[in-house]
């Protein structure tokens, strides 16, 4: 223990909480009469209506998978926080499920900001996660003061939970207001947390606590200090074991970093969400032995959290849109999540990240192309008009002599589309929005590795649904997401190819079922 780690939780609560779930409800439910589904999510998670960010308290228990996520259910823009909660029994069809948390507390007034779930010895789950309150005590304007918090479910459906309130508080000597999103794990006998800091010298970091009951955690250590100086902040940190093919462990540490400059394609969005591999044990801080790589390179990914559910690491990320104009905020709803992808340690060094196999459930309607030869500057319509569908596509790099090529989707009668491409040029995979008629433009672009480049192969899996767009390459060695928000009509998908020719090995079109919370 120290100083700022009581003995016992402090509960201080100041609202009624079944009140202020029941209101979140209503207004989640009227936001909901009134959407419009022009882009809304088919077979990504989204909440009924109102604005969501980050993942939260992932987790598989007695027999289905949960994902929380940051709720604000008073309106489609960022604001007081919630927990909306969805589940499911095969990571196919979804349920939605009541509203977790609302603010109630002293210590969280102004938002139950994130945080994870974790599964005890005693095989009951707990919920950490940071209560925020504004420092001023009424806006963003002096800062926060945040805490960490701590729940346990009443039930093992996880319908509802009880709050039993602050387990570590915030030296605010020694940090710069950001203090927040614990994750929890267990090594040999000992239950570790980590959460973000920002140092009083405004660096980024990851502190480290332990404990042996779950409740009183004691300060250890820094787990890690981000070495770029502009870095302020690590949101969202995220820290786990993995293990190669030959069966070497090696540990993940992630976090969404606040303050890093663009340089070349890196940190490209507002703050970027990324990992290094290396070494960690119980005393130390996290060694790495990798750079800093992001876990995808598109437009709109952020805040991303990982689980073990017993067979293998997963992570959702949250597709943060914020780069204006937000066009769904005008829908009723605002956010999705990214689709579940498994973690693994290639022979390569690296993670990759393809979405879980449970995804292949959702396909019904293939219709297979074969193999395709365009002749150079030649386009083919695959599909006239697809609301939600997967594309997979295997291009024969040694025989194709395109210096671009790829899928236009959301191909609309005004002349919009959103354009997935390899770009032989500057060896890249490339999501560009140029033509888009609405939102943000631009484009993002993955680096392949040398080996990837000199392979005799490139394949692709493109998700298309109503208003996003994700593209696996090389099963998830790189991997973009991107909001894209179609023009008015049918959505049309067409393969091109620019100055060259294009030789497709193969071509599939899964249409996609709903996951079940339209
Ligand atoms: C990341 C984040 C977290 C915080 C939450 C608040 O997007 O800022 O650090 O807990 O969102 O909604």
């Amino acid at each position: 223990m120290t100083d700022f780690t009581p003995n016992e939780p402090v509960l201080t609560p100041i609202k009624n909480h079944a009140e202020e779930l029941a209101k979140a409800e209503a207004s989640v439910a009227s936001l909901a009469a009134g959407r419009n589904n022009r882009w809304y999510p088919k077979f990504h998670i989204a909440s009924n209506g109102g604005w969501i960010n980050d993942p939260n308290g992932l987790c598989h228990y007695k027999g289905r998978w949960h994902v929380f996520y940051q709720l604000h259910p008073y309106g489609t823009q960022w604001g007081p926080m919630h927990w909306g909660h969805v589940s499911s029994k095969d990571m196919v069809h979804w349920k939605r499920e009541p509203i977790m948390f609302a603010p109630s507390l002293e210590q969280e007034k102004d938002g139950v900001f994130s945080g994870s779930a974790v599964i005890g010895d005693d095989g009951r789950l707990r919920f950490y996660y940071t209560g925020h309150r504004w420092a001023n005590g009424k806006d963003n304007t002096g800062g926060d003061w945040q805490v960490q918090m701590l729940a346990e479910p009443d039930d093992d459906e996880l319908t509802s939970a009880t709050k039993r309130g602050m387990v570590i508080d915030c030296p605010t000597d020694k940090v710069d207001h950001h203090y927040r999103d614990p994750k929890v794990w267990k090594t040999g006998d000992t239950w570790y947390m980590t959460f973000g800091v920002s140092s009083a010298q405004k660096r980024g970091q990851m502190w480290l606590f332990s404990s042996k009951d779950m409740v009183r955690w004691t300060y250890e250590r820094v787990l890690f200090e981000h070495p770029d100086p502009n870095v302020f902040m690590l949101e969202c940190p995220d820290f786990f074991p993995i293990r190669d093919a030959q069966g070497n462990e090696k540990w993940v540490i992630g976090f969404s970093a606040m303050g890093a400059k663009p340089r070349g394609f890196m940190n490209r969005n507002a703050n970027n969400a990324g990992y290094m591999i290396g070494t960690w044990a119980p005393g130390k801080a996290f060694h790495p032995e990798t750079e800093f790589r992001p876990w995808d390179c598109g437009h709109n990914y952020y805040a991303p959290q990982s689980f073990n559910d017993g067979k293998r690491q997963i992570v959702y990320g949250w597709m943060s849109p914020f780069a204006t104009p937000i066009c769904m905020e005008d829908d009723g709803w605002c956010g999705n999540l990214t689709l579940p992808r498994e973690i693994i340690l290639g022979a390569d060094g690296d993670l990759h990240t393809p979405p879980v196999a449970e995804m292949e459930g959702l396909r019904e309607d293939t219709v297979d192309f074969g193999a395709i030869s365009l002749d150079a500057n030649d386009g083919r319509i695959i599909a006239d008009d697809a609301e939600a569908v997967e594309i997979e596509l295997t291009i024969d790099l040694a025989a194709s002599t395109a210096e671009r090529a790829g899928l236009k989707v959301h191909a609309t009668p005004d002349g919009a589309y959103t354009y997935i491409a390899f770009d032989a040029q500057i060896g890249c995979i490339v999501l560009d929005r140029q033509a888009n008629a609405r939102g943000d433009r631009g484009y993002r672009a993955a680096p392949l590795s040398e080996a990837e480049l000199a392979a005799d192969e490139l394949t692709l899996r493109v998700f298309v649904d109503r208003g996003c767009v994700e593209t696996y390459a090389n099963g998830g060695h790189q991997v973009m997401s991107s909001y894209s928000y179609a023009s008015v009509g049918s959505r049309a998908i067409e393969l091109v190819t620019e100055s060259g020719t294009l030789e497709v090995k193969s071509l599939k079109l899964h249409h996609l079922k709903s996951i079940g919370l339209e």
